[in-house]
């Protein structure tokens, strides 16, 4: 791009978290109407650096330009302006305000606008068309409070691609959609690119979705640029994966220890005698998942949530009978649903699953505590902790931090982690690798696939068709009301299948 000024120059950017020195001399540059990938590493500094450009932190050392000019000091006032629009990895909504005020608030105040509830409506219903127009007439009158976090997530896309900036910081805006919210995400940046110049930063770990929306990349690894606006069509995703530390040999390892495991499918259910049995009934649908199986739910959220809730025993109003061998499942809390042997991993790690007043230690242990009934620190527990961190490379400075002190994917191997030395008769799992790196994705993936080779019934949801087919031998389709249509097997567990099945287009 040669001489060409660009929209977003960031130079030797330094940051760092008391001793912890997250960004050693980053450097990121974007040019008007482009798509630019943020990669690196759970815990490489892709959010830090977002937060700096979009004026949530303050950098220590290096220079941002933006528009041509530098900024001495902090960026907020651009945000203010409007210019520079961001969609945290952590949602930033407020609870307590509806739909329609989180997304117009912002705009009434820049515009010198009065508030007004017509106003604010029109707003938010035109922002939130963009991406899904049944949901922008539902949702505007809702509080932010009463909304899944699939549908928060689809409030901060709309408010941020609403806004009319120059710079959108898209931070895993797709972690929580499914693959057609995505494809019209997607489609609604490829149009602001092209009509209005739109720059875009766009952060994920899913290399297929990079490809589709993104022209080049940039690549972090400890703290230092080290792919610096390369052209997708130039690099492959092995190299990409080779820059982030990711090494392909250590893929190709995890992938021959798989092959190596008991797993093959089709045979599951005649290997693992000892375990748990479960009949999963409504309408017309009755599947029995065999100890050792790994069943996948397929589809929009409504379907596979509420089917997880009678599950985990979260809901005993449910149209869903579910027995356990034999007998109905349904527990006082879900507390005595661990204790029963059934583990499970929530989808909203910010409000159901991470402790965030408690160290990273007794989040590790807060499930294995539960289970055996223990209040306290046990003398055992920092070597096994020491064990599962390494186990999923879980970057702490130390156990005894706060969760919120770990990076996004970094919380959600925590959430993981605690299930794994447990051996629970059935965990359940909703988007388990939710911003997790490629990496560790395979070392979950294994860490799955042993436990159930030992007996575990595992029942897995996923937005993720790649995943289903990597994991799955029968999958439980649902379309996006809610009803379960199809119960895929074997060969039939395909991308196209599921795309079939779900009314969703991969
Ligand atoms: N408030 C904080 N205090 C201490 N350390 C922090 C803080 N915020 C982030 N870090 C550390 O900074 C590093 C980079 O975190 P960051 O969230 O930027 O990673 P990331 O690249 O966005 O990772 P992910 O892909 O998991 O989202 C991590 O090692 C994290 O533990
Ligand atoms: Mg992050």
């Amino acid at each position: 791009m040669g001489s060409q000024p660009y929209l977003l120059a960031a130079r030797s950017i330094v940051k760092s978290f008391g001793p912890t020195n997250v960004l050693k001399g980053v450097d990121l540059s974007l040019a008007r109407g482009e798509v630019h990938a943020f990669l690196g590493g759970n815990g490489a500094g892709k959010s830090t650096l977002i937060k700096i450009i979009s004026g949530q932190l303050d950098r220590d050392g290096g220079v941002l330009e933006f528009g041509g000019q530098t900024l001495e000091g902090s960026v907020a006032a651009h945000v203010d302006a409007g210019e520079i629009a961001v969609v945290n990895q952590e949602l930033a909504l407020l609870p307590h305000l509806s739909v329609a005020e989180n997304i117009a608030l912002p705009r009434l105040r820049r515009a010198g606008h009065k508030y007004s509830e017509r106003a604010s409506e029109a707003i938010a219903i035109e922002a939130l068309s963009l991406i899904d127009p049944r949901f922008a007439r539902e949702s505007v009158a809702r509080m932010v409070g009463d909304l899944t976090l699939h549908e928060r997530q689809l409030v901060e896309i709309a408010r941020a691609l609403g806004s009319g900036a120059k710079l959108l910081l898209l931070d895993e805006p797709t972690a929580n959609l499914t693959a057609s919210e995505t494809g019209r995400l997607f489609a609604v940046i490829r149009r602001l690119v092209a009509d209005a110049g739109l720059a875009v930063l766009f952060v994920s770990h899913r290399m297929r979705e990079i490809r589709q929306i993104a022209d080049v990349c940039t690549v972090i690894r400890d703290g230092k640029t080290a792919i610096d606006r390369v052209a997708l069509c130039a690099i492959t995703d092995g190299e990409i994966v080779e820059c982030m530390g990711q090494s392909i040999a250590h893929e190709e390892a995890a992938a021959l220890r798989d092959r190596g495991s008991p797993r093959v499918k089709g045979r599951r259910d005649t290997m693992a005698a000892d375990g748990d049995t479960i009949r999963i009934k409504r309408d017309d649908i009755d599947l029995t998942v065999q100890p050792g199986a790994i069943v996948g739910l397929a589809g929009a959220p409504t379907g596979p949530m509420a089917l997880i809730e009678a599950l985990t025993g979260l809901s005993d109003a449910s149209s869903w009978k579910v027995e356990r061998n034999g007998a109905p499942m349904a527990y006082a809390s879900s507390a005595a649903a661990a204790r029963a042997g059934v583990g499970f991993v929530s989808g909203d790690r910010a409000n159901k699953g991470i402790l965030g007043a408690l160290p990273i230690i007794d989040n590790l242990m807060a499930a294995r505590r539960i289970v055996e009934r223990r209040g306290c620190v046990s003398r055992s527990e920092p070597e096994e902790g020491a064990r599962v961190v390494d186990a999923l490379d879980i970057k702490a400075a130390s156990l005894w931090d706060l969760p919120s002190t770990l990076s996004g994917g970094t919380q959600q191997k925590l959430l993981v982690a605690r299930w794994l030395a447990l051996q629970p008769r059935l965990l359940v799992l909703e988007e388990p690798t939710r911003g997790v790196d490629i990496r560790t994705k395979h070392e979950i993936y294994a860490l799955i696939r042993k436990m159930a080779a030992q007996g575990t019934a595992v029942i897995w949801w996923s937005t993720e068709y790649v995943e289903l087919v990597e994991l799955c031998d029968t999958v439980l389709a649902f379309d996006l009301d809610g009803h379960p249509t199809r119960v895929l097997c074997n060969a039939q567990v395909t991308e196209t299948q599921l795309a079939d099945a779900t009314g969703m287009a991969a």
